[in-house]
């Protein structure tokens, strides 16, 4: 029996999206920049499901009852393969899976790539990131390496900035918590639209936020690009923050690290964080302080682990079942 399997990369933004446009069809409300990251994997096995007559999703093994995020791609999908049979989908993390290290964008990134090789579709681009988007607002970014720029007003179209060689940075991804996070993207953004009095303010800021952000990876100028990732980072917590109710994804753990950064910075590491839903603290620095900073950071803090990765490249069909 056929079988197709495709792996992809998680990706995080630099500059984010928090809110919707539209809950129907997951659309962003604003656009994002991203980098992704190479050591962490989603791997995808999708083949017929021939024992059953509906369609299964295992996740690290586990059969998921909630197919809310990958059945409207797989629907979207469907209308370009004529196909109705039913698929078996297996889906692996290298990672922790729900818990802010965006584990859904690879996940679906890696599943719309497996779709395409298994029924030859050669869709091009905008229909991948048309069909990710409807399971997650970020997995499209997942679909390309390196730094990624979705645009919003231009139809979310997604486009590399620059490729995973031509800067190359370290990433550290640090593990605060590997628990899964109470409140889902979805739902917290659904709050903050509706309720955070500072909701318009972070819509209307994306667009300065968009450009400095360009132009701070194109010029590759890492200075520029702390001030503002950080500040979008800042501002995102915020807005979760002023939420109804309150929104809050760090822990203890999250300002330890966030403080040993500094500390790090007046030491003259080159160094930028960011946040997500999630207590995770995930940072891009010069080579040549990854391993300080990453010492530094398990000697002081409680974080549990340190994922040390590089910027990733595009999800690839991988020849083995
Ligand atoms: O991919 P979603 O819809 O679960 O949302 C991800 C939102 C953030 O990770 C917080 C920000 C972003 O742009 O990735």
């Amino acid at each position: 029996m056929k079988e197709t399997v495709a792996i992809a990369h998680p990706n995080f933004a630099l500059v984010k999206y928090w809110g919707k446009k539209d809950s129907n069809q997951n659309r962003p409300a604003m656009s994002s920049i991203s980098v992704t990251v190479d050591s962490m994997i989603s791997k995808t096995k999708i083949f017929k499901n021939i024992q059953s007559n509906h369609h299964q999703l295992f996740i690290n093994g586990k059969e998921e009852s909630d197919l809310s995020k990958i059945l409207p791609p797989l629907e979207y999908l469907s209308e370009f393969s004529g196909t109705d049979e039913y698929l078996v989908i297996e889906s692996q993390n290298n990672f922790p899976t729900s818990s802010g290290l965006a584990s859904s964008a690879s996940g679906i990134a890696s599943f719309v790539t497996a779709y395409e090789a298994h029924y030859n579709l050669c869709l091009d681009i905008n229909h991948k990131v048309e069909a990710s988007m409807l399971g997650s607002g970020s997995a499209p970014r997942s679909l390309i390496g390196g730094f990624v720029f979705m645009d919003h007003k231009d139809n979310y179209r997604c486009s590399q900035i620059l490729k995973e060689p031509e800067w190359p940075l370290d990433v550290l991804i640090c593990i605060a918590s590997k628990e899964p996070k109470k409140i889902s993207s979805r739902e917290g953004m659904r709050a903050s639209k509706k309720t955070s009095p500072i909701y318009q303010d972070w819509l209307d800021i994306n667009h300065k936020h968009i450009d400095l952000a360009l132009n701070a990876i194109k010029t590759k100028n890492m200075a520029a690009l702390e001030n503002v990732a950080e500040e979008n980072c800042k501002l995102m917590h915020e807005v979760m923050k002023t939420s109804i109710p309150s929104i809050s994804y760090m822990t203890d753990v999250t300002y330890s690290c966030l403080s040993e950064i500094e500390n790090l910075r007046s030491l003259g590491h080159k160094l930028l964080y960011t946040i997500d839903a999630g207590p995770q603290v995930k940072i891009i620095c010069d080579p040549t302080s990854s391993e300080i900073i990453k010492n530094r950071i398990i000697e002081t803090t409680d974080v549990i682990d340190i994922i040390h990765a590089g910027i990733g490249g595009p999800p690839e069909i991988i020849n083995e079942s």
